[in-house]
């Protein structure tokens, strides 16, 4: 489809030579040399995940990586619409390309995720930015090949959103094409079906979605297989993973499915919705052999009427008896959580009830955000009297008593042994870096062989959120 038109795909050619044609056409634009993709990602884990996608396509393609605007051949911004400011970042950054089109014309840009799935943004990207080439929305990520084709055999920019039929398709078999080599992602279901008032999710990621059992432990079994040591289960919302199924299946029998895969590998899920996180999901973490002991539990307000306004079917107690029983199957599990202030609405006393939850439970980490209002959401329609300046005074105070809160945490750990799995090596620091089971930094010195495997250390220290260590002597700990 060019411009507004349905896109017709069978009118194309076959996805093989949509994909040779491609790789043709752009050696030729890159005079005979491999032709440089960059793919710049923002928002969340699914954008990365799907980047990998979009990256191995390009790959099939021919396209090597580059991380220099000024070298590439084709730009991709795979975009995120969950706040505002997210969006003002992309719009920044496409127009800074301006420059750069005209220096080199051959240049193809495109843009694609969540921003692309709303048509007010497609519009504003088709009157204000006339030198990107090709947009897309997330349903159609696996159509890759086909809209490259078009866009470089047209002559025209092209435009493409899922419809009714793509929203309940899921690709499997997808090229992806990994960041990293020891930690990665599975996605286990798309879409979300809960529409929170103030989320844009539902609408630019459609309905919930799921991989079949099937898919999801060859996938996982594949990267076992590979040498990743710890794979991150990936949906809106996991625990209503298995519902739309033909045969249907809970989360937490997908879980002891995957936990019964052998070999040295530690699994987390996220994110997990506090209305359908059931005990069964934490016996399930409790009893597991591979599944850490961490939770990200949103709870985004402390506040039953602002829950309800949210449209989250929660309350505060049903929450806090969640946390509750977690802790007592689980007293070494750590929590995280998101958080929303300035919700429309929302009173002093209100946003208050949020910082109290916060020093109730004791997060190991928070993603906190103010509110932003999203086109079509109901909470963009409630009166919202609050000035920002106020917001921003209110956001400072939960930063300011996370910490206080998170420095209690982290000093219980102190004295603690911790299994962590090694990531990398930090040069400028000389120590090696890695994660413990509840996803806290952790940097200790060791030799670089170690990096891709689980050590134990000692923790001796903690400070700014990363906690210090030792080695301890019997090096890598395996339970295989
Ligand atoms: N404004 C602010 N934060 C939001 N989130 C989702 N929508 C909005 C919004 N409109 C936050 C929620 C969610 C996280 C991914 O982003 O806290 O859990
Ligand atoms: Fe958005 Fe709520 Fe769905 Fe999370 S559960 S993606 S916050 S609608």
């Amino acid at each position: 489809m060019t411009d507004e038109k349905k896109q017709n795909w069978e009118r194309f050619p076959s996805r093989e030579a949509c994909i040779e044609q491609v790789a043709e056409l752009m050696s030729v634009r890159a005079t005979g040399a491999e032709p440089l993709a960059l793919v710049r990602t923002y928002g969340c884990q699914q954008n990365v995940a799907d980047s990998e996608k979009l990256r191995g396509q390009l790959r099939e393609m021919g396209f090597s990586f580059t991380e220099n605007e000024e070298e590439a051949d084709l730009i991709l911004f795979n975009t995120c619409a969950v706040r505002e400011n997210a969006e003002f970042r992309v719009y920044g950054n496409v127009g800074n390309l301006k420059g750069l089109k005209r220096k080199k014309p051959s240049l193809i840009i495109g843009v694609c995720g969540c921003m692309m799935e709303q048509a007010h943004v497609a519009e504003k990207i088709k009157q204000s930015y006339p030198y990107v080439n090709l947009v897309f929305g997330t349903h159609v990520v696996h159509k890759l090949p086909e809209l490259l084709y078009q866009t470089l055999t047209s002559g025209k920019r092209v435009f493409a959103r899922g419809d009714d039929s793509e929203d309940k398709t899921i690709v499997e078999g997808l090229p992806i094409h990994r960041d990293r080599d020891i930690r990665t992602w599975v996605t286990v279901m798309y879409g979300c079906d809960n529409f929170c008032s103030y989320c844009v999710v539902p609408y630019v990621r459609g309905r919930e979605r799921s991989r079949t059992p099937q898919a999801i432990e060859e996938e996982v079994r594949s990267l076992i297989a590979a040498g990743y040591k710890e794979i991150v289960l990936l949906g809106q919302n996991v625990n209503s993973y298995g519902k739309t199924l033909e045969q249907p299946i809970s989360f937490s029998a997908l879980l002891r499915r995957l936990d019964q895969i052998p070999g040295d590998y530690r699994l987390r899920f996220m994110t997990s919705h506090p209305k359908d996180a059931t005990k069964e999901l934490i016996d399930t973490m409790a009893e597991s052999k591979h599944i850490c002991h961490s939770l990200h539990l949103p709870f985004q307000s402390g506040n039953d009427r602002i829950l309800r306004e949210m449209n989250r079917h929660y309350t505060r107690e049903q929450y806090l008896s969640l946390i509750a029983y977690a802790r007592q199957k689980m007293p070494d599990i750590a929590f995280s959580s998101d958080i929303i202030v300035g919700f429309p609405g929302e009173t002093y006393e209100e946003f208050r009830d949020t910082v109290s939850l916060v020093e109730e439970v004791g997060f190991a980490s928070l993603f906190t955000f103010i509110y932003s209002p999203r086109v079509g959401t109901r909470a963009a329609d409630m009166e919202d009297p609050v000035p920002p300046k106020e917001k921003s005074r209110w956001f400072q105070e939960l930063l300011d008593a996370q910490e206080a809160t998170a420095d209690r945490l982290t000093d219980t750990i102190v004295g603690t042994t911790q299994r962590v799995l090694v990531e990398e090596v930090s040069e400028k620091r000389g120590v090696l870096c890695g994660k413990t089971e509840g996803n806290l930094n952790c940097d200790f010195p060791g030799p670089e062989s170690l990096v891709g495997q689980f050590v134990r250390v000692k923790i001796t220290e903690s400070r700014n959120w990363v906690l210090k260590g030792t080695l301890l002597t019997d090096t890598t700990d395996t339970k295989a």
